[in-house]
């Protein structure tokens, strides 16, 4: 049996081995091509992102770093790696930049290594507010670990309390603080955390998780200049493989490294790794900027649209991809619209809201943009918004066709 092999032989190969999970892959990329695909940490990768997943890279084991391995036959993986970083340094402006990291949350986690011990206190948005399972939650290392002081956001601009995260830094003096969010739609001001952070003697680690890929298109601030780390994902607007990424100066490289490797990680996965530079590589592209700007524009569109449904939109707009938002006035909480959403096709993810006990929907514009729909398109899909929470059910299977023939006019990869 060949090793390589193009796609529709891949899947033919799979098939005539093992027809149960074939047909599972091929009902997920139904389900993907077949839905409104709005959950804000998601987008489609390009086909060539996805033939580095599927190489055979994805045999290779290669602990240590490039020049410096535990395993033997590590050239074409060591060049793999040095591209990656070298594209990742020049497309964020950033001295050092490690490309091992499996996830946002071991990024995170190496990171915390790197700059703290268990028991140092770390100031971080709250997880009711818009922080992350890695900014203290009791059910993550995090919380476990280290000892997080809470900031949130003003309970009536919905914006971040630039005031009480100065006020809790002076009273706490943590050991580092977090910049970051899952779910705030506007852009922070790094330079006031970094002065807070400066103050009171502070790292600052920059969560940039979500707005990653909008900096990499010039779409939104770069945290580089102003953080002490830099964490991030490679697979939400940013449209690389799931994974995750540091960067950092000089000073903590060495650090940062060892946090990695051999500190938290065992052997990196080279695929994701050649998968990442592919991805930076697309990223470094005048085509990526403009769909960076696009992916924000539609988010605004799609924004105001919601909120003339009826939507209550938190911080009454978007910077990003991102748009939080109670549907309260449409007479259901978060977790009723994600399950009438879902029925009809669109997909999204409820999220705390940081004032009242319910919960909203959070959702974002990357990977409907990806597909190629514009502003037209999300005028109409907040009328579907509309039209299936105002239902009880009776106009479902309309909705439901409707999405179809919306996403039919628009294949992730093509027909
Ligand atoms: C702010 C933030 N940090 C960390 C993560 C964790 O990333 P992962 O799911 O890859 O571990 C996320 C994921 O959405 C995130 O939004």
């Amino acid at each position: 049996m060949p090793v390589t092999a193009s796609p529709a032989e891949e899947i033919d190969v799979l098939r005539r081995q093992d027809p149960e999970i074939a047909d599972v892959l091929l009902g997920e990329a139904r389900r993907q091509a077949d839905g409104l695909q709005l959950i804000a940490a998601e987008n489609f990768t390009s086909p060539a992102v996805l033939a580095a997943l599927g190489s055979p890279l994805a045999n290779k084991y290669a602990e240590g770093y490039p020049g410096n391995r535990y395993h033997g036959g590590c050239e074409y993986a060591d060049a793999a790696e040095r591209i990656a970083v070298q594209r990742a340094t020049a497309l964020f402006g950033a001295e050092h930049a490690n490309v091992q990291a499996h996830s946002g949350s071991s990024a995170v986690l190496a990171a915390y290594a790197a700059l703290l011990k268990p028991g140092d206190t770390v100031l971080a948005m709250g997880l009711g507010h818009g922080g992350h399972l890695t900014h203290g939650s009791p059910a993550n290392f995090s919380g476990r670990w280290f000892d997080f002081v809470p900031y949130g956001v003003d309970a009536e601009t919905g914006l971040v309390d630039y005031e009480q995260v100065a006020a809790l830094a002076r009273h706490h003096r943590p050991k580092a603080i977090v910049c970051g969010s899952i779910s705030y739609p506007r852009h922070l001001d790094h330079a006031v955390f970094r002065e807070i952070a400066d103050e009171v003697g502070a790292y600052l680690i920059s969560d940039a998780a979500h707005p990653i890929g909008l900096v990499a298109g010039g779409a939104a601030p770069n945290p580089v200049p102003y953080a002490d780390v830099v964490c991030a994902t490679t697979h939400k607007v940013l449209r690389g493989p799931r994974g995750g990424m540091i960067l950092c100066g000089e000073e903590l490289a060495d650090r940062i490294d060892r946090a990695v490797f051999p500190f938290t990680q065992g052997g990196a996965q080279m695929h994701t790794i050649a998968a990442k530079a592919v991805a930076f590589g697309e990223a470094s592209t005048p085509a990526f900027s403009a769909y960076a700007h696009q992916v924000v524009t539609h988010a605004r569109v799609l924004a105001s649209a919601l909120e003339a449904e009826g939507f209550a939109v938190t911080t009454g707009g978007t910077d990003t991809h991102l748009i939080s938002a109670d549907p309260a006035p449409l007479g259901v909480d978060g977790r009723t619209a994600r399950a009438r959403l879902a029925a009809a096709g669109i997909v999204l993810d409820t999220c705390a809201l940081p004032y009242g006990d319910g919960r909203g929907i959070r959702l974002g514009t990357a990977a409907v943009t990806t597909q190629g729909m514009g502003v037209p398109e999300m005028a109409r899909i907040a009328a579907l918004f509309g039209l299936a929470l105002r239902d009880d059910g009776a106009r479902a299977a309309r909705v439901r066709a409707e999405v179809r023939e919306l996403t039919g006019g628009f294949p992730p990869y093509g027909h």
